[in-house]
Order: structure tokens, then C-alpha cells, then sequence
């Protein structure tokens, strides 16, 4: 059984800070017209999985759905509960592993962001995590998967695998400069896993702070998941996007690898 990153125990508001960049309206209105175009109905209740601070599921939340997030951390959790009661809607919190997990009640709308699937690092629990979502489903409801683009790590070029720019965020007061992996981190090509050297630089009033992490990253090639998510059954690829914009997975502009799966209705 996997055990958390302590990353996001030990540094979820770094996290938490460091991925505030993201339109988090936008990218919810991206999910909800997949819903439309490919489920036939905006989703009445959506699971983000793999949630951290659960934006997502919080937006959903807002917009009238009912919410739920999953993460294995309690940290985390706690925190998404804590975001949900300040902003005074209701976001159902499951601490679990998104390998093994089971839902009281299905959803029609299941996502999992920004290359969370990347903390699992074997094909069995890739297998397993898809077999559980399918369960989670209603019929005909849809699985939104966001990864690294295969751009990022493949290709006989110099390796550039999850190694980012720095890039800062500012808030209340507080300048965030996040580096995530370096290029010449340990990478593991047997087994595809990026020991990704992260670093925080917090900048406060005076004070400067430098914070050091390591996660361990599983590369997924787009046909890993697509054979993953046949092994698993019931599930049927629909789109594979390169953006949230829904540009193709193999135009110039592509820069996520973005699969939407149908649940058999
Ligand atoms: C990249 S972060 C958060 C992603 C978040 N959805 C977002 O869009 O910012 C990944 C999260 O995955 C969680 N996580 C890692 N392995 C997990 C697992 N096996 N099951 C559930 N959550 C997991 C971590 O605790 C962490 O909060």
C-alpha cells in the first residue's frame, strides 16, 4: 500500500500556494462542457480524486453540485474541509487511497488534475485505480484524467522529464518561488519513476525561507493508460485532449495530455 508523499503532509499550504496560478473557474467550466458534450448533461455530482486542497471540488461545490474529494492525506483533507467550511459550502472529504477506494453513492463526474496519476507508480495499481473509478461512475458518467504531456519526458533529445521553470506566486503578503525537479535528478528508466528535487523559497516581510522535497514521479505513456483503463473494463476513451482549450493531444501546441472516459451507460 502506497504511503503518502510527505510533501503534501508536511508542505500542503506550500502546495497549496504554489499551484494557485491555475484558473480554477476555467478549468471547471472546461469539465462541466465535457460533461455536456459527451455525457449529455452538466454533472450533478462530481469526485475530484487525488484532490489536495480540492479547488476544483470546491468550484463544483459552489456552482449547486454535490462535491466530493478524495486524497490519501490527512493533512490535506483537513485542509479541504477547513477551505469548504470557510467558504461555506459542502464538499463530502474521503481520505483514501485512489487505488482501492468505494463510494457510498456514484458520481456522474470523476477527475483527477494536474498528473496526480503520476503517484502511482505501478501498472497494477494504475489497473485497480480505474477499475475503482468505473465502480464510482454512474452509468454513463465520465472520468477526466489531466497529465504530463509525453512531450515533457520522452524522445531522444536531452531529458527534460517534470523538470519545470521556476515560477512565482504572490499572495497576502507572501512571494512563492517553486522550482520542481531538476534535470539531472535521479530517474529510475526501468521502472519510469522521476525522484522530481523540489524546492520552495518563501519570501515573507523580511524573512526568507528555503524549503527542500523529493516526490517520486511515475511517468505514464498515453498507451499505458489507455491499455490500464481496457485491463480494468467498462470504460471507453472518448477524447484526448493537448489543453484545457481542447486542442489535440498531438498538435504544436500541446502541453497536457488531458483523456476523457465514458462509463458504459
Ligand atoms: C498534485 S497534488 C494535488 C492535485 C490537486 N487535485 C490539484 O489539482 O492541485 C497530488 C495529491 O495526490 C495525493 N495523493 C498521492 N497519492 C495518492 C493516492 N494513492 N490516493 C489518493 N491521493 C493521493 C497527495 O496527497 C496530493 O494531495
Amino acid at each position: 500500500m502506497r504511503t503518502e508523499q510527505r510533501i503534501y503532509s508536511d508542505q500542503a499550504e506550500l502546495y497549496a500556494l504554489a499551484f494557485a496560478y491555475r484558473d480554477v473557474d476555467d478549468e471547471v467550466s472546461r469539465l462541466v462542457g465535457w460533461a455536456r458534450d459527451f455525457a449529455g448533461a452538466e454533472p450533478q455530482a462530481a469526485l475530484e480524486l487525488a484532490a489536495g486542497p480540492a479547488d476544483h471540488a470546491l468550484e463544483f461545490a459552489r456552482r449547486g453540485a454535490r462535491a466530493l474529494a478524495l486524497d490519501l492525506s490527512p493533512t490535506m483533507c483537513r485542509r479541504a474541509q477547513e477551505s469548504a467550511a470557510a467558504a461555506g459550502v459542502s464538499v463530502e472529504v474521503l481520505c483514501a487511497n485512489m487505488v482501492d477506494f468505494r463510494l457510498a453513492r456514484p458520481v456522474d463526474l470523476a477527475f483527477t488534475l494536474i498528473n496526480s496519476l503520476a503517484h502511482l507508480h505501478t501498472l497494477d495499481e494504475l489497473i485497480s485505480h480505474f477499475a475503482a473509478v468505473r465502480e464510482a461512475l454512474a452509468p454513463g458518467g465520465l472520468y477526466v484524467v489531466e497529465l504530463a504531456h509525453p512531450g515533457d519526458f520522452l524522445g531522444r533529445g536531452p531529458r527534460s522529464t517534470g523538470v519545470s521553470q521556476p515560477w512565482q506566486v504572490e499572495r497576502d503578503g507572501v512571494t512563492l518561488t517553486t522550482r520542481w525537479g531538476l534535470a539531472d535528478d535521479p530517474y529510475d528508466p526501468v521502472r519510469q519513476l522521476f525522484s522530481a528535487s523540489v524546492e520552495f523559497q518563501v519570501a515573507r516581510d523580511q524573512a526568507r525561507e528555503v524549503v527542500h522535497a523529493t516526490v517520486v514521479m511515475r511517468d505514464w505513456t498515453l498507451d499505458e493508460i489507455r491499455a490500464a483503463s481496457r485491463l480494468a473494463g467498462g470504460l471507453t476513451e472518448v477524447a484526448c485532449f493537448g489543453d484545457f482549450e481542447g486542442g489535440p493531444v498531438d498538435g504544436p501546441d500541446a502541453w497536457r495530455a488531458i483523456f476523457v472516459f465514458r462509463r458504459a451507460p
